[in-house]
């Protein structure tokens, strides 16, 4: 804990080795090759932006839904015709390593198989790698207490505004279909003094925005010198910061307390979005998907929500198709997205995962044909209801912190609004990483299009 934090841009220097890296899946993710990065520039490696000049190479990997895996899969010939013309080291990291373990060793293309509880492993396993002992090298142990609390992430985002923070890991929910509690284990919470001050570090950096991960951030709970869940470190956070604007994912409909949603509303510094996944709008599915809530609850939440913060933002994670539903579940699905009106959503088609509790006890009897069709019927009416979500958007005004540069115009740039919603307007003179007033002039579903004011 007592290690200094040290740079936060990535290094790049021609006279160290290369290290490149390659992330997929989800923003825990991202921050866990900051983790990685930040140990290998312990060992001497610099960040490369391209593998043919890197001497190590990772691949951090999903493996949340087949077709996640199979990208790999791809990704791993790419990399076997470069071996043939380049020494480069393959360390495959991540949850499609713990999930297929030795399986992954055997592809040609691989030297090193790491699972995400073993990233403090890694320098070794790169070692033995070239050492007398030699030949490839695994390491997939999970952890009950790993969180990586003392590393300070190397941030591999480019605009040096908004950064995650990890505040815990693993997950202890049985969802039916989910992966993630193999591989990435059980839940465990991060001492909060290091998340506060990781935070302080990003704003003596120059970031504006924080984002709190975790797969399940309303069951964060430290117990150790004090008591502190996580109501308790948003408002922590927001009072030690409130220059920073404060994010947070994923929230749990079983989970999310009104105490949280209280202290979201009492700071200005935290904003108002939610993404609350409801995966089903149908009671008999989310029993079968083992989310311990049904229809009626997450509509409690949701009107929970909207009374003590009219204008929050709730956006969710759907799944279409999962094991027995009917045409009548999926309408359930439909009718629930049109009460609650989400601004946003991530929908999928349901994907067995092999060892989950669906993939042994029910039957993937969906067909993949009625599956797209329900996927595709839920993405339309989802755009819809976010276009006119926007629409409502129109002559409001919002004060948006500036990420990047818009990429479809030079002249303009891009922020969001406290309710995550990305505004694009002429730059005007404003620069990356300000706060903007602007007015929403017209929209898309997935954009306001808007003037500085
Ligand atoms: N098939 C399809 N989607 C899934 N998700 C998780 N597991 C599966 C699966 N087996 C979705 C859920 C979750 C999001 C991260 O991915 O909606 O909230
Ligand atoms: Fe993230 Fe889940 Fe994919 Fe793992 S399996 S990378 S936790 S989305």
């Amino acid at each position: 804990m007592d290690k200094d934090f040290k740079s936060i841009r990535p290094v790049t220097d021609a006279s160290r080795p290369g290290v490149y890296i390659e992330t997929y899946g989800c923003q825990m993710n991202v921050n866990d090759s900051e983790v990685i990065l930040s140990l290998l520039e312990d060992e001497g490696y610099a960040l490369c932006d391209s593998m043919e000049k890197a001497s190590l190479a990772i691949i951090n990997t999903c493996a949340i839904r087949d077709n996640a895996e199979q990208r790999i899969w791809g990704r791993l010939e790419v990399f076997r015709q470069l071996r043939k013309k380049h020494r480069l080291t393959v360390c495959i990291v991540g949850c499609m390593a713990e999930r297929l373990k030795e399986e992954l060793l055997e592809h040609p293309a691989v030297d090193i198989v790491a699972g995400p509880d073993s990233y403090r492993a890694l320098p070794g396993l790169i070692k033995k790698l070239s050492s007398a002992e030699g030949g490839k090298q695994i390491d997939v142990m999970l952890s009950n207490e790993e969180t990586y609390a003392d590393i300070s992430p190397v941030r591999l985002d480019k605009n040096g505004v908004s950064a995650y923070i990890s505040i815990m890991r693993g997950c202890n929910n049985v969802c039916s279909y989910c992966v993630v509690p193999y591989t990435r284990g059980s839940e465990r919470s991060r001492d909060y003094r290091t998340i506060l001050r990781e935070a302080g570090e990003l704003q003596a950096n120059g970031y504006k925005e924080i984002n709190l991960l975790g797969q399940n951030v309303d069951s964060y709970l430290w117990t150790e010198d004090r008591r502190v869940d996580f109501a308790a470190l948003l408002r922590m956070t927001a009072e030690a910061y409130p220059g920073m604007r404060i994010r947070f994912s994923t929230s749990h409909p079983k989970d999310i307390s009104d105490e949280v949603i209280r202290t979201m509303a009492s700071y200005d510094n935290i904003c108002k979005h939610i993404h609350l996944p409801v995966q089903s709008g149908s009671s008999r599915m989310l029993e079968l998907m083992r989310r311990k809530y049904d229809r009626e609850w997450y509509l409690e939440r949701i009107r929970k929500i909207r009374e003590i913060m009219p204008d929050c933002a709730i956006t969710t994670d759907i799944i279409a198709g999962f094991c027995t539903e009917t045409a009548e579940d999926h309408l359930q699905t439909l009718s629930l997205m049109e009460e609650v009106r989400f601004d946003g959503a991530f929908m999928f088609q349901y994907s067995e995962r092999p060892g989950t509790l669906a993939a042994r006890r029910y039957k993937d009897d969906v067909p993949p044909e009625t599956k797209t069709e329900r996927l595709n019927e839920i993405i339309r009416l989802q755009n819809r209801i976010s276009l006119e979500n926007n629409m409502k958007e129109i002559g409001r005004r919002m004060v948006v912190l500036i990420e990047g540069t818009s990429k479809r115009n030079k002249d303009e740039l891009f922020g969001r609004a406290s309710n995550n919603k990305v505004c694009v307007f002429p730059s005007n003179g404003h620069k990356i990483g300000e706060y903007a007033e602007v007015e929403v002039l017209d929209c898309t579903s997935a954009t306001l299009i808007s003037k500085t004011i």
